[in-house]
Formats: structure tokens, sequence, C-alpha cells
């Protein structure tokens, strides 16, 4: 069956790790039609967009999509295409599998994680008032006349809104996870204790959900405990669930558990799409070199493989991976290696082609 799926190369990195993941699904050989468009720098130059209404409808049109990290340039006024993106298609969902791959040293051998973080709530929706301007000064004011708390008059505010609706569709999505993908415990992080309204929300709504998958083991645990834990034994833990922000500051310390950015895919996906990206940002230090890791890349490649049915397939690039890794020949500096990007993009899509446990 034939395949439209959007690529965004993306900027820094994002090229060259985009061009080594297109290699090794074209090795895998499911008949991908490939859409590409641009985001970021290089739509800004041709569109004056960072996110042009083009490469959105694009992936609106494919359903699937796979993109490079795209830099936000900072303090300039413009959003993050990224939480634009997740946005603009209710991606409510980031899934980012974090295990331990062969031929990496990691202190804790036999980590295998699924972050699973809510993608357009809590601190990360947007809703800002800065410093000293009017809705700032007028938003003090009415938190003072509703609640008595005083809030300094030069303070710059972000809200947290975390709703019943927004938390089911994510508690459901992480259970039904864990399901079809042979995971026993869904872990809850939170601060329930200290935000009571927002993280008290998130749990209480889970607790309630949680019910209705008796299948699967749940748990609960404040956010704070939760990292000292990860970072002592991550091996008690399967599916972490989280609200956005602690999943995206968890998602990173995944990756450290398992040898870094270089190594961990991730999914954006909502009940219509699906965009496929690795976690790490457009490493600008290293861009234009071939020094990326594109491993990220393309066991995100492998996601997206899974989600279009083509589950042979993407067995056969996670196994394509681990064999490159396992060889240890192979490997980009962030691994100790000296081989450029695309040379590992090309004995991954080598093993790709010469997979010993393809079915007959
Ligand atoms: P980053 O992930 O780009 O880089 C952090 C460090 O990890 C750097 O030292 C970099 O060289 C290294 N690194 C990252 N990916 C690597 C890879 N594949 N192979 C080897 N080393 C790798 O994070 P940073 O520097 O905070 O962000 C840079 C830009 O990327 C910012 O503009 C940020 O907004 C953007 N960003 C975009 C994301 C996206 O599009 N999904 C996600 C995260 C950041
Ligand atoms: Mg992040």
């Amino acid at each position: 069956m034939a395949h439209r799926v959007t690529i965004i190369p993306g900027d820094g990195i994002g090229p060259e790790v985009s061009a080594a993941a297109r290699l090794v699904l074209d090795a895998a050989d499911v008949g991908i039609t490939w859409i590409e468009r641009q985001a970021g720098t290089a739509a800004l130059a041709e569109y004056g967009d960072l996110m042009p209404a083009e490469t959105l409808g694009a992936i609106r049109s494919s359903r699937v999509a796979i993109k490079g990290p795209i830099t936000t340039p900072v303090g300039s006024g413009f959003r993050s295409v990224n939480v634009a993106l997740r946005q603009g298609l209710d991606l409510f969902s980031a899934v980012r599998p974090a295990r331990a791959l062969p031929g990496v040293p990691i202190r804790h051998p036999s980590v295998d994680l699924v972050v699973v973080r809510e993608n357009t709530e809590d601190l990360y929706a947007g809703i800002e008032y800065e410093e000293g301007t009017p809705e700032a000064l007028a938003l003090i004011q009415e938190l003072q006349a509703l609640s008595g708390t005083h809030v300094r008059d030069d303070a710059g505010i972000t809200v947290k809104p975390i709703s019943v609706s927004g938390t089911q569709r994510i508690v459901r999505f992480a259970f039904e996870y864990a399901r079809t993908h042979g995971r026993k415990k869904v872990t809850v992080g939170h601060k329930a204790n200290v935000m009571r309204f927002s993280d008290g929300l998130f749990l209480q709504t889970a607790q309630i959900e949680a019910g209705n998958f008796g299948d699967i083991e749940w748990e609960e645990i404040q956010i704070d405990h939760l990292t000292s834990r990860l970072a002592h034994d991550p091996s008690a833990f399967d599916v972490l669930l989280l609200p956005n922000l602690y999943g995206d500051i968890v998602s990173d310390l995944c990756a450290g558990l398992v040898g870094g950015l270089g190594l961990i895919p991730g999914a954006n996906i909502g009940w219509e799409y699906a965009v496929f990206e690795a976690v790490h940002g457009s490493a600008p230090d290293i861009a234009g070199q071939g020094l990326a890791n594109p491993i990220a890349m393309i066991l995100s490649g492998a996601m997206l493989l899974r989600h279009i049915g083509e589950q042979a397939a993407a067995e056969n690039v996670e196994w394509a991976v681990d064999e490159v890794l396992r060889q240890g020949l192979v490997r980009t500096p962030d691994l100790g290696g000296s081989s450029s990007t695309m040379e590992v993009g090309e004995a991954i899509a080598s093993a790709t082609s010469h997979w010993e446990h393809g079915p007959s």
C-alpha cells in the first residue's frame, strides 16, 4: 500500500538528520510518497512565515508528517512554531520512548520507558502577560480583588490551565498506548499537594479514568520525587504520564538516561494528525558539519511506520539501528565515533535492506 507522508527538513541539523531518516525509510520499502514542505528559517525566507499555511495544509492532507527541529528565534516576538503546530493540529499527546540501546554505555542498562506528555495545556498554553503592561497590571488587580493575593506590580505572569476534558483524553491515550504496546504500568507525575486545582485536577481525573483500565497497573507520584527515583532506579517505571511542562523536562532527563538527545525519538499525536520528530532541537552548535546523530530522527521514522500500520517495517528499522550500534563501527561523535550523519544513515539503511528477521 502506498503512503503519503509530509517531510519538513527544519533548521540547523534538521536537513541533515531528515535526509538520513528519509534514506532509511525508503530502504524499509513500504512505498512512501514524500511531500516535502518547509517550516522554520527556510520558510521565513521564502514565505515570510515560520509555519506557512501551505505546510500546514500538506500535513492536513497527508495526515502524517515527519519533521526536523525548528529554531525558535529568541525574544523576537515569534511564537514557538512547535507550540503553534501542536495547538493548530490539536496534537494533544507527545510520546517519547527511551530505551537502552546496544553498545551505548549507560549507568542503568535496563531502561525501557515511555513518556506520554500532555501537549496543549498547562504553563505551555501560551497565556502570558508581560511585566509592566496594562494587561499584567489589570490581572494583578483582579487577582487581588478575587483572592486577596498580593502579586507584586513588577511581576510577569504565565497562566497554568489544566482541564478535565484535556486530561481525560491524554489519560485515555496513555492507557490505550500501554495496552497496545504491551506495557504494564502507568505512573502519573504531578504536584497536586501544591497546585491543587491544576495538577490536582490532572491527578483526580487520571484516578477516575484509570478505573476503566483494570488490566493496566497505575500509580501516582510527586514530580520531584519522580525525578529522584528516575535518576536512582529507572527500571521501576514503564509509562510515565505527565502534564506538559513536567513532560518536557522529564523527557530530556530520560534522554540522558539512555545516552543523550541524539537517540530519543518522539511523536505528537492527535485524533486526526500525527507529526513525528526527535526530542532534540536544531543544535546550532553542530549544524552543517555532518556531526549530528540521525538515530533519534530515524527512530521517529520507525514510530511513524508503526503509526501507519507498517509494523514489520518499523521492527526492521529498529533492528537495523540496534544492529549498527551493536557492531559499533559507524557512530557519530556524540557516541564516541567519528562517522558523519550520512554515514550512519547509510549504514542503517543498508542494514534495513538486509533484515535477517524479515517476514518471508
Ligand atoms: P538542542 O537539542 O538543539 O541541543 C542541545 C545539545 O544537544 C547541543 O549541544 C547539541 O549539539 C546536542 N544535540 C542535539 N541533538 C543532537 C544530535 N542529533 N546529535 C548530536 N548532538 C545533538 O537544544 P537547544 O540548543 O536548547 O535548542 C536549539 C534550538 O532548537 C532552539 O532554537 C530551540 O528552540 C529549538 N528546539 C526545537 C525543537 C523542535 O523543533 N522540536 C525541540 C527543542 C529545541
Ligand atoms: Mg524539550
